[in-house]
């Protein structure tokens, strides 16, 4: 049973770009599909971010442990998304002319927020094998991988900075953020703090 939701819930992870690749092919993406991959792929690697954060609160809270067990896929294949948007940028939007994308980083502090977002992912993806977890052992893998959190609010610092006019989509994430908060926190509270769970 848990097998087939890890499964279904990567397959909610991918089924984002069956969506996209038939947007882009049938001109859904409008008259410039680069942005509109730059920010279709921004945003799925974001609310990613958030549904893997809100598994192990929703499995203490719910007291179905098994809630959590996509955990991990789900942070790799955020990642992806990740890479998917950084690909974008600098292939598609950049060209790959080093160059220019280094002038662009220049005075643009969102696109450092993003670049920094995008190294923490990378190390919790190296990071989440099972010989990793072995390694470091469980506590201080916990601790690690906790940078997930900060990795979201350097993403929600990475969208906010670039907001020109319309503040709607940032109030709905930094929302869903501090409700994920609350509810990690509500159910540390509930548990226990030394009580083993997600
Ligand atoms: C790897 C470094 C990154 C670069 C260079 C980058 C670059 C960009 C650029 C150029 C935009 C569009 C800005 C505009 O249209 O004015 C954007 C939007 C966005 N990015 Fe990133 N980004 C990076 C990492 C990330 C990461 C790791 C996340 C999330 C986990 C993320 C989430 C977003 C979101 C949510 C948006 C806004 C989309 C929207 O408003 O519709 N980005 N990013």
């Amino acid at each position: 049973m848990i097998r087939l939701w890890k499964w279904c819930a990567a397959g909610g992870a991918l089924a984002p770009a069956v969506w996209v690749a038939g947007a882009v092919s049938t001109g859904r993406a409008g008259a410039d599909p680069v942005e509109y991959l730059l920010h279709f792929t921004g945003n799925t690697a974001f609310i990613l971010l958030l549904v893997t954060l809100g598994l192990g609160p929703a499995a203490r809270l719910s007291g179905f442990w098994g809630i959590a067990a996509p955990r991990r896929w789900l942070g790799v294949l955020t990642f992806c998304w990740a890479f998917a948007h950084l690909g974008v940028w600098i292939g598609l939007d950049q060209f790959f002319a080093w160059t220019f994308a280094w002038r662009e980083l220049q005075g643009r502090p969102y696109l450092w927020a993003g670049l920094f977002t995008f190294a923490v992912l990378a190390l919790l993806t190296a990071t989440s094998t099972d010989g990793w977890m072995r390694r470091l052992g469980r506590a201080r893998w916990s601790l690690l991988h906790k940078l997930a959190y900060v990795a979201a609010g350097t993403a929600l610092l990475h969208q906010v900075l670039q907001v020109r006019a319309d503040y709607a989509v940032f109030y709905l994430y930094a929302a869903a953020l501090g409700v994920i908060i609350a509810a990690r926190l509500a159910s540390m509270a509930v548990t226990g703090l030394n009580k083993r769970g997600p």
